[in-house]
């Protein structure tokens, strides 16, 4: 009898033991609490409204409406929507005869996205829905309904009447799950070209991709206008330039010097990629531009996108101890970008003044023409992929200053193919702009 109290006491205790182990296991591993995140509604696929996002994901819907709000400048970017033809009116004959001399703004937050779309004045009846395509939260909606192509080539004002949200939740996250997604199909088109399969990439690699969504190299290919990524032959610039030969794309011609000319876009995304210091080191734009704050206990990633150098502390701060060093970096890697993309874009400028001259001159050799031409064309579309850029060469020093070493070089060397082409000399004048002051 004894025996059998014993057996039983101690299965009782065994019992006892694995239910408070169970129990206590299983409170570890319950989510931390979130103040007021308890999914309040369920988010249909797709939802444009993110206010509707916002009931269950207050801190990150308040953190995004704040883009609205940010106004301060740093030197090279910042929130304000300053002029660069302003700031660097050499831009002004570099995109001569195209509607960037028009306008051409510094970006700002998310938030404003919509109405400075509607607002530029390179808006024109002829403007295709195509570039609404990074504007707004209506689009996965709108792409999943209609397609990329109808999407695309339906006209800037009527595709407008089914717009009427700025960036926000749909763009970047999937409802229901709120997974980091691809939702651009021109995106998801591009990686299929190199072979990726987006859905293979990692969640660190997400709070990358997620940004090329938008900030990346496009164009719009054909007579209906249909947003891609000239990615087939890879994303560094050379794979690029090749893919733009063997398409014979060109965005506008220059005026009297009859150059195709390419206008890039704002390849943040590839510039980072291409094998930059942060990004072998595995670190992503969600990093420095989306660092983690704190809202009492829970932890939540801020959605108030901006220049990181206007918050360094939480931006740099997770990784650098010396956030005053990095910060000191940037500013003089920021320095030297600016200062040899003026040299890049005088060597230009010259070229052009020469190309001119000899195409206006009847007797020129057209070979050599056109081969100045092509180094023009060239030169110009690398000095663009920096230029558009966004950090100022901050993204990646080394293969920015390479890019505009190169494109330096083939502006100088389609001067002196119009110099040799017209057979004159005098074409080879240095310095026009300056001059022209
Ligand atoms: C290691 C940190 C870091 C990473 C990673 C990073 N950035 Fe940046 N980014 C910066 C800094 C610093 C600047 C310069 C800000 C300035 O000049 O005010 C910048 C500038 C920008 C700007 C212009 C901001 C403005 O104020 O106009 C955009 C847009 C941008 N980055 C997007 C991206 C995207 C997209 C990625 C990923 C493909 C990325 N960044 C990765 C640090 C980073
Ligand atoms: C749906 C398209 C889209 C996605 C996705 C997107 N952006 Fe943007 N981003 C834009 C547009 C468009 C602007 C310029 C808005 C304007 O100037 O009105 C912009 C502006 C910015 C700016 C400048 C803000 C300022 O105050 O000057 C930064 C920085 C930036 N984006 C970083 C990022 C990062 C980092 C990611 C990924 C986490 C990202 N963006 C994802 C379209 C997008
Ligand atoms: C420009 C892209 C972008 C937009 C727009 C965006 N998010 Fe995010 N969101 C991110 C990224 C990147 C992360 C980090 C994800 C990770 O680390 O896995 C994130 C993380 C989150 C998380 C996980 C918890 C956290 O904070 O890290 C939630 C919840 C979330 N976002 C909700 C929202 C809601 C709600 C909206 C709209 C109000 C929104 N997001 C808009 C890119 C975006
Ligand atoms: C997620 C981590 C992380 C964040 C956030 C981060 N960095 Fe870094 N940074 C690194 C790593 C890793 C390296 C590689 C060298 C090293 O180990 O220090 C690096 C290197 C650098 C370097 C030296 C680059 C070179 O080529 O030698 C500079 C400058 C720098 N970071 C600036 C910044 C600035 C400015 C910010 C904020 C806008 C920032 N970093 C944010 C991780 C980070």
């Amino acid at each position: 009898m004894k025996k059998y109290t014993t057996v039983i006491l101690s299965a009782v205790i065994v019992i006892l033991a694995a239910l408070l182990v169970g129990i206590l296991i299983f409170l570890k591993n319950q989510p931390i609490q979130q103040r007021a995140t308890e999914p309040l509604v369920k988010i249909s696929a797709f939802e444009p409204d993110s206010s509707i996002w916002g009931l269950n994901f207050p801190n990150q819907y308040d953190s995004l409406l704040k883009t609205k709000l940010n106004k301060e400048d740093t030197e090279f970017g910042g929130s304000s929507k300053f002029s660069w033809l302003e700031r660097d009116p050499r831009q002004l004959l570099l995109f001569g005869g195209y509607a960037f001399s028009k306008e051409y703004n510094d970006d700002r937050g998310h938030e404003w996205s919509l109405e400075d779309v509607r607002n530029s004045k390179r808006v024109t009846d002829k403007t295709p829905g195509s570039c609404y395509s990074c504007k707004s939260s209506n689009n996965p909606g709108i792409w999943n309904k209609i397609g990329l192509e109808e999407f695309s080539k339906m006209p800037f004002a009527e595709l407008g009447k089914q717009i009427d949200q700025p960036i926000g939740c749909a763009n970047c996250h999937e409802a229901g799950t709120m997974r980091l997604i691809v939702t651009n199909p021109a995106v998801i088109a591009g990686f299929e070209a190199q072979g990726i399969d987006w859905t293979k990439f990692t969640r660190q690699e997400m709070r990358t991709v997620v940004c090329a969504n938008c900030h990346d190299e496009y164009y719009m290919a054909g007579e209906n206008k249909v947003l891609t990524m000239p990615w087939k032959n890879g994303t560094k610039i050379e794979n690029i330039l090749a893919y733009y030969e063997e398409n014979q794309f060109k965005d506008w011609e220059y005026p009297e010097a009859g150059t195709p000319m390419l206008k890039a876009q704002h390849p943040d995304f590839e510039t980072f990629t291409a094998d930059s210091t942060h990004f072998k080191a595995g670190v992503a734009c969600a990093d420095c531009h989306m660092p983690y704050v704190r809202d009492g206990s829970a932890k939540y990633s801020m959605h108030d996108i901006h220049s990181p150098l206007l918050n360094a502390e939480l931006a740099c701060g997770a990784c650098h101890t010396d956030v005053g060093y990095v910060v000191t970096r940037v500013s003089e890697i920021q320095e030297q970008v600016s200062t040899t993309k003026i040299s890049t874009e005088d060597a230009i400028i010259d070229a052009i003044t020469a190309i001119k001259s000899a195409a206006a001159n009847s007797s020129s050799d057209p070979v050599l023409l056109d081969k100045a031409r092509l180094l023009h064309r060239k030169a110009q579309f690398m000095w663009d992929f920096v230029s558009a850029e966004n950090s100022m060469g901050f993204h990646n020093p080394e293969y920015t200053l390479k890019i505009l070493a190169d494109s330096t070089n083939y502006a100088r060397q389609a001067q002196m193919l119009a110099s040799q082409a017209a057979n004159d000399p005098s074409l080879l004048v240095i310095g026009v702009y300056d001059s022209m002051k």
